[in-house]
């Protein structure tokens, strides 16, 4: 167990010889007289490099701060035959002197890089994960993970048409943290191909990884390809020709690149009908017909949210109110008196004390007193506060979204007038009527978007943060009329896919979407949802 977590924080997980081997044979292929390994662990890229040819007197440098495993991979260089430098000390501290020296640019860096938030990097680590963005005029976010700053330096040290191959966690796709380093690679490369897997290959790290193959610019403004994708079933493809592998996508440049990259994942004919519906004149970004906000944040969600029972034990009627904030608490688009029955006996209220309250009973003191026998107004949410126990930013709006969603995310109306916890958003509807804005989030579009914006984790369930809702897209037909009754009743009985096509066919065609593109958007969206179902993602949210 100890040893699982020095090897978690350091980053440790080797890569298997296949993809190391398939990694080295497309940098071998370019016969490159320098070459850098980052973050060598124990020199599972010296063994490929020693099976495959193409290094015959090439300069190999590699990286290890972990002392005894750079010790290992000097003896596994040596055994694979293969005339290696490894210094054990920090790559970044070493990369952030040798960045503007042309002498050390390397022709190719290959590798696997580090998994560590920003949050565990010792001080001084962080310092210079930071000193890496801003050297190379990218964007930091204290999000970040030591992979990012470490790809952003490989990159910055490589001699144009240079070529980088490496193991990457997948979510490089899609975080928004990962923004600037996207960014920085459509700037700086000619060519990127990413090898997206079904499987996880770490399966012990619940990391879905993915293979970013490379090549810098010849110059500055050089022609550039864009982003490819190659999707892979098996490991099959590591017998490849990795040449051919990184020729076959397509690859496609502009807002793709820009972006986040789970466009590639769409075929080009999808990808030109989803921006021809963005110029629909029914068709509206969130932002511009919505707004949203994050919902209540407790700070203690145990002691504020509880069932009836614990009411009435404490006669807390006065401070009680209703409260919803899971998928399961509403598995239909309509959170009203009824619905909020049928939990009765789970914690349904929530209790508020407005600033200023006065507990004028004793058994309302009495249960004040057993939170903070509990500690509970020694957290940082709670003590922050004047009264540890008054929950601020208290309202309550019209509509709610869950955070996260299996398979579609969907706004839910509120007639209860319930209170939301921080695992819903907020949402107002600025133009339509709230019922038109529900039922208009059911539709392939709308849930094609959502995949292009959200992120997603290990077990594969979408999120979307604020920024995110507010670029999906939104069809919101003329004269709607919608049934929000009648979706609410098809959202619980019907398979999403029954919902999407039916329903959602049904709404789009009151734009003039034919069943054609209906179907053709269903189809980029499941494909999307498949594939995030399937791979799963780091096991914790970023935000
Ligand atoms: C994911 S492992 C990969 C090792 C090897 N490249 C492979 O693919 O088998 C990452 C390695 O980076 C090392 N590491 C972490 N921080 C580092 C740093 N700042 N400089 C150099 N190596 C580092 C870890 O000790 C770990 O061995």
């Amino acid at each position: 167990m100890v040893n699982e977590t020095a090897q978690k924080l350091r980053g440790g997980y080797y890569t298997p010889s296949d993809l190391a081997t398939f990694i080295a044979r497309w940098i071998g292929g370019k016969n490159p007289e320098r070459v850098l390994e980052p973050s060598c662990g124990d020199g599972a890229f010296f063994a490929a490099i020693g099976l495959v040819g193409g290094f015959s007197g090439a300069e190999i440098v590699g990286f290890e701060l972990d002392k005894a495993e750079a010790a290992k991979a000097r003896e596994t260089a040596k055994r694979a035959s293969v005339s290696a430098k490894v210094h054990a000390q920090d790559f970044l501290a070493w990369a952030l002197t040798n960045l503007e020296n042309p002498d050390a640019q390397f022709d190719a860096v290959l590798g696997n890089p580090p998994f560590i938030r920003y949050q565990y990097l010792p001080a001084d680590f962080q310092a210079r994960a930071e000193q890496v963005f801003s050297k190379l005029g990218c964007k930091f976010t204290k999000h970040t993970n030591a992979w990012v700053p470490f790809i952003m330096a490989s990159i910055a040290m490589l001699r144009p048409g240079g070529r980088l191959a490496m193991v990457v966690p997948s979510e490089l796709i899609h975080v928004m943290h990962a923004q600037s380093l996207r960014t920085y690679l459509g700037q700086e490369c000619r060519r990127l191909v990413v090898v997206d897997p079904e499987e996880i290959w770490f399966s012990d790290t619940l990391q879905g990884a993915v293979i970013l193959l490379a090549e810098k610019r010849d110059t500055p403004s050089g022609k550039a390809d864009g982003l490819g994708i190659y999707s892979v079933r098996s490991r099959e493809f590591t017998k490849l020709d990795p040449e051919k592998v990184f020729a076959a996508p397509q690859a496609i440049n502009g807002k793709t690149v820009a972006g986040k990259w789970t466009r590639a994942f769409l075929d080009a004919s999808t990808r030109d009908l989803f921006d021809e519906l963005l110029e629909h004149p029914r068709v509206f970004r969130f932002k511009d017909i919505a707004d949203v906000d994050v919902g209540i944040v407790t700070g203690a969600n145990k002691f504020f949210l509880v069932a009836d029972e614990v009411v009435e034990r404490f006669g807390l009627h006065e401070w009680a109110h209703p409260m919803f904030g899971r998928s399961e608490h509403c598995p239909g688009v309509i959170y009203d008196d009824a619905q909020h029955n049928v939990r009765k006996g789970n914690p349904t209220n929530f209790l508020w004390f407005p600033e200023g309250t006065r507990l004028k009973t004793r058994s309302a003191q009495k249960y004040i007193a057993l939170g903070e026998s509990q500690d509970l107004h020694t957290r940082y949410k709670t003590r922050i506060r004047r009264t540890w126990y008054s929950v601020p930013s208290v309202y309550k709006t019209e509509i709610g979204m869950l955070k996260r969603a299996h398979d579609i995310p969907r706004l839910i109306l509120n007639r209860a007038g319930a209170y939301t916890t921080d695992t819903a958003y907020r949402i107002r509807s600025k133009d339509v009527d709230a019922e038109t804005l529900v039922a208009a989030f059911i539709n392939p579009l709308t849930a094609l978007s959502a995949e292009l914006e959200g992120r997603h984790y290990g077990g594969g369930v979408l999120e979307l943060v604020p920024s995110e809702i507010e670029q999906m897209v939104i069809p919101i037909p003329m004269d709607a009329q919608p049934d929000v009754e009648d979706l609410d009743k098809a959202i619980r009985t019907l398979p999403t896919e029954q919902l999407l096509r039916a329903y959602g066919g049904r709404w789009l065609s009151m734009l003039g979407v034919n069943a054609r593109k209906s179907d053709q958007l269903f189809e980029g969206w499941s494909s999307l949802k498949n594939r995030r179902q399937r791979t799963g993602g780091a096991a914790e949210p970023d935000a």
